[in-house]
């Protein structure tokens, strides 16, 4: 009998505990968010079990709320200027480990705990590899009294803005309480460009684009986990 081929889950959860295998002791790791992060939350927590001491920075309320749950000691980034580690998921990356992130919204806290740390790994299943960004749109915050101006400037970067809103048609408000506004463009030619021309528009707090931050990917794939470096 053959060993059934890893699905998506096992994917996401074979690079995760990939990812947790680099974490040392007393590290400060910044721990990601979503359904890729939850398998790292759940293999450090194990860690922690067996003993590992780490000190836990969270890219969202709910990351805080399940690594604390998973026995993980959680603090504030506001005092720490550096991070050791950084792990998280992606939802679309390109080989040249550019990415974009956010469709859970928490695309501004995970990018700075990402740039405060001295390494980040990204981990994936197969199906976020691309070949070029733009398959999803990238997620932006932006400031709620902006709302209109940021949807006319993304349109005039050539972009299509659509008010994330959740089933009952209400706009859906980050951990710090902005809106966020997805921001369709197709495949971006020159991410770089777009990232400098999103940054710059004021009213948008953060945005999805990934493009320097991650240094090493690890992919689940039907094969096990591949590792990617920059
Ligand atoms: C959260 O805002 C996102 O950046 C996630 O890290 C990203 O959407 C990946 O999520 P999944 O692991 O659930 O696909």
């Amino acid at each position: 009998m053959h060993k059934p081929l890893p699905d998506r889950a096992e994917q996401k959860r074979l690079a995760a505990e990939a990812a947790v295998g680099q974490v040392a002791d007393g590290m400060i790791v910044g721990i990601g968010t979503g359904s890729t992060a939850a398998y790292a939350i759940a293999a450090l927590g194990r860690r922690v079990g067996e003993g590992l001491r780490v000190t836990g920075v969270a890219t969202s309320l709910a990351t805080a709320a399940a690594a604390r749950a998973a026995g993980i000691a959680i603090v504030d980034l506001a005092p720490i200027d550096r991070i050791d580690l950084c792990i998280d998921g992606v939802d679309e990356i390109d080989a040249g480990l550019r990415a974009i992130k956010g469709a859970g919204g928490a695309m501004l806290r995970e990018k700075i705990v990402a740039a405060a740390a001295d390494r980040m790994i990204a981990i994936a299943d197969e199906t976020k590899r691309v070949g070029q960004l733009g398959r999803k749109p990238v997620p932006v915050e932006v400031l709620p009294m902006a709302q209109a101006f940021v949807v006319r400037e993304i349109a005039r970067l050539g972009g299509d803005a659509t008010v994330r809103c959740d089933p009952a048609g209400t706009a859906v408000r980050s951990d710090q309480g902005n809106i966020i506004i997805d921001a369709a463009f197709g495949a971006i030619a020159d991410p770089a460009a777009l990232a400098t021309a999103l940054s710059t528009v004021p009213g948008i707090l953060g945005h999805g684009l990934f493009l320097v931050e991650i240094d090493t990917l690890y992919l689940g794939t039907a094969d096990g986990v591949v590792t990617v470096d920059r």
